[in-house]
């Protein structure tokens, strides 16, 4: 049976793609590069997309690139520009505490040569984004924690300042009178910045910086600095971010599965729905109470995006133009 229809058969007859790509071996590896390349045509650029509604961190990201600037600048200026909003309470300065009142950070970016840096669960240190690039550039490493994090960012020149502002302490007082930890679906309560950029180039980035699910447990760490979970990019075929309920992201490896879905020929929107559906389907799962959204890109410089529910939307610079969509959403009951 030729690969392209074993895949197809697969797909229809339920197969998952763990049981799909483990039937190949190297050989197919190298296959699949070769259609990768294949499909290949060269994108509109520069293009930068980013969940919700975040009209001047992709204007920032698209103006880099507009000056010539690497996607990997880019994702991490647009990023740095959420980070530093104090009126976004998911992301950076700003963002909501723990349920002990600590604003913690947690952030990662992918380069388009598969490079991978994160931080997690970061106190006193605005651009994390920042210091993730940091780890991925200058260490060995792929990932720092805590205290670790902190005092590595403070020895790299970041400087240490008070992440909890007087909105947010306020909100947490109010929170503390009930205690109540309930994820709720509205688009105050969304989370993060994922941010995906294609350059002249037509190499792709991606970051991804949030302050984790309001009131988190202590040491509570989502998705989002997650490779696989709240980014991917691979520079051949595409990129995808996750925005919502960590826990069910990390649980099905969204980002990293809408992009393995992107390299067996799905389009970013069938990828996103695909990655929605793995999270929806689960026997029994109830799914009323939380929120999950996907936005990818490929190589091709196509989009998608979905969501569980409604109010997903994001921010798409493309052709010049820089605008806010509303994602199509999975219950429309
Ligand atoms: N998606 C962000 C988080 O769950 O922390």
């Amino acid at each position: 049976m030729k690969r392209r229809n074993f895949i197809k058969k697969a797909s229809v007859t339920g197969l998952g793609l763990v049981a799909v790509s483990s039937a190949f071996t190297s050989c197919d590896e190298t296959l699949e590069k070769k259609e990768a390349s294949i499909v290949t045509s060269k994108p509109t650029t520069p293009l930068v997309i980013a969940t919700w509604d975040t009209p001047l961190a992709v204007e920032t990201a698209a103006k880099v690139l507009q000056n010539g600037g690497s996607a990997l600048d880019a994702v991490e200026q647009g990023c740095r520009i959420e980070e530093a909003n104090e009126e976004g309470q998911s992301v950076g300065k700003g963002g909501l505490p723990d349920r002990e009142g600590d604003v913690t950070l947690d952030a990662c970016i992918m380069n388009d040569k598969g490079d991978y840096g994160a931080v997690l669960g970061v106190k006193n240190i605005m651009h994390v984004i920042s210091v993730a690039r940091k780890v991925m550039e200058d260490t060995p490493h792929v990932m720092l924690v805590a205290e670790g994090a902190e005092k590595f960012a403070v020895s790299n020149g970041f400087k240490r300042e008070n992440l909890l502002t007087a909105a947010a302490k306020k909100a947490w007082e109010a929170w503390k009178i009930k205690s109540e930890y309930k994820p709720i679906i509205n688009i105050e309560n969304h989370d993060t910045i994922g941010m995906l950029a294609i350059d002249k180039n037509g190499n792709i980035s991606g970051a991804c910086t949030t302050s984790g699910l309001a009131y988190k447990m202590a040491g509570r760490v989502g998705d989002s600095p997650i490779i696989g979970g709240g980014l991917f990019v691979d520079n051949e075929i595409g990129g995808a971010s996750a925005t919502g309920l960590g826990e069910e992201v990390l649980k099905t490896v969204g980002s990293f599965l809408i992009v393995e879905l992107m390299r067996q020929g799905k389009s970013p929107q069938e990828a996103c729905e695909i990655a929605i559906g793995r999270i929806v389907n689960k026997p029994g799962k109830d799914f009323k109470n939380f929120q999950v959204g996907y936005i990818a890109v490929n190589k091709q410089g196509e989009t998608g995006a979905y969501s569980i529910h409604e109010w997903f939307s994001y921010n798409l610079f493309k052709d010049g133009d820089n605008k806010n969509i509303k994602s199509d959403y999975f219950n429309k009951v």
